[in-house]
């Protein structure tokens, strides 16, 4: 079945993460790892969904707040989207605060390169500003925009899959990268009806059940797997103790498979853990801003009470009574 030869020790950070995760109990694969080009592709069709309502009630937010924004921020600022951004929703925040430049920040090269280059066509005059990297820890900025005023970027409620604690280390690393003249934008899905956000996650057409099963698809082809999707359902479900969605993928009956020459059992019945979607209220996110070393400034909801969208400014660091 393996096409490629199996290494002992892992290739890349998908196979340790997998190998790592798989070894655990409950199994879990960490979501980053949805989003090859198949699963990109999912991606944009749940975006697109009619129960997915995040993405259009986020850019509806945008649209009808992004003047207030630029206003409170001011015009001339530095942009800094954290991942490669959206031909949507940054086209929409860029026309309201005029930047001085724009800064994408993603892992992938691919995508911040295609990406940046549909963007720098729609904004002749714009510096765009690619950076490459990983931000969930503190970045060194380009050395044109280092020290210039900034406004932060966070879309999409993608804050969400981290579990508070690292959601919390992920504002830190965001307050550091951007220095101390910084405002953030910051889009956060709301905790709502189970029913509204498990067909969310859940929908009738299937496309998210394809892209978390796209997963397993990803370990066969890349990790020299063995496994039969055919065994798994998805399965979404609201954990309310916790305060989130979670995905998994469920074993239909006992089986075994092999990744990277590594052999796994799995009992009917018994899932890999692949996402964690945390729902914030709208005070919960304030909460957050200020353990993240922010101060919450503005913020809207939809009318529908769905989505968050949050202006936030860092706290300067000063000694506390
Ligand atoms: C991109 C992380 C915001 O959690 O809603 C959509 C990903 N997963 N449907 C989310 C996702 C299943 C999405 N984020």
């Amino acid at each position: 079945m393996a096409s490629r030869p199996l290494v002992a020790s892992p290739p890349d950070a998908f196979g340790a993460a997998v190998l790592a995760g798989l070894a655990q109990t409950p199994k879990v694969v960490p979501a980053r790892y949805f989003y090859d080009n198949a699963g990109s592709e999912l991606f944009e069709q749940i975006t697109e969904l009619p129960e997915y309502y995040p993405t259009r009630t986020e850019i509806g937010l945008l649209g009808v707040h992004a003047g207030e924004i630029a206003t409170r921020v001011g015009a001339g600022r530095i942009v800094v989207e954290f991942g490669s951004g959206s031909s949507v929703k940054t086209p929409l925040l860029l026309r309201a605060v005029a930047p001085a430049a724009y800064v994408p920040i993603d892992i992938s090269a691919d995508f911040l390169t295609e990406s940046a280059g549909t963007l720098a066509a729609d904004f002749p005059g714009l510096s765009v500003l690619p950076l490459a990297g990983d931000f969930t820890r503190p970045l060194r900025l380009p050395a044109q925009v280092a020290g210039q005023p900034m406004l932060g970027f966070f879309p999409g409620s993608t804050l969400g899959n981290a579990a508070p604690a690292s959601a919390v280390d992920l504002l830190r690393a965001f307050a550091a990268t951007l220095g101390d003249d910084t405002w953030l934008v910051i889009g956060l899905d709301l905790r709502k009806d189970r029913h509204v956000l498990e067909a969310a996650y859940d929908d009738k057409a299937g496309v998210t059940a394809a892209f978390n099963m796209n997963l397993l698809a990803r370990i066969n082809r890349e990790l020299g797997g063995t496994v039969d999707a055919s065994a798994f359902r998805h399965r979404a479900r609201w954990n309310g103790d916790a305060g989130r969605v979670e995905m998994h993928l469920e074993a239909q009956r006992d089986l075994a498979f092999e990744v990277l020459g590594q052999r796994f059992t799995m009992t009917q019945g018994e899932t890999i853990h692949t996402e964690n979607s945390y729902k914030w209220t709208f005070d919960e996110a304030r909460l957050l801003a200020r353990a993240g070393g922010w101060t919450p400034i503005a913020g809207w909801i939809d009318p529908a009470g769905l989505f968050g969208l949050h202006l936030w400014r860092v706290a300067p660091a000063a000694g506390e009574p």
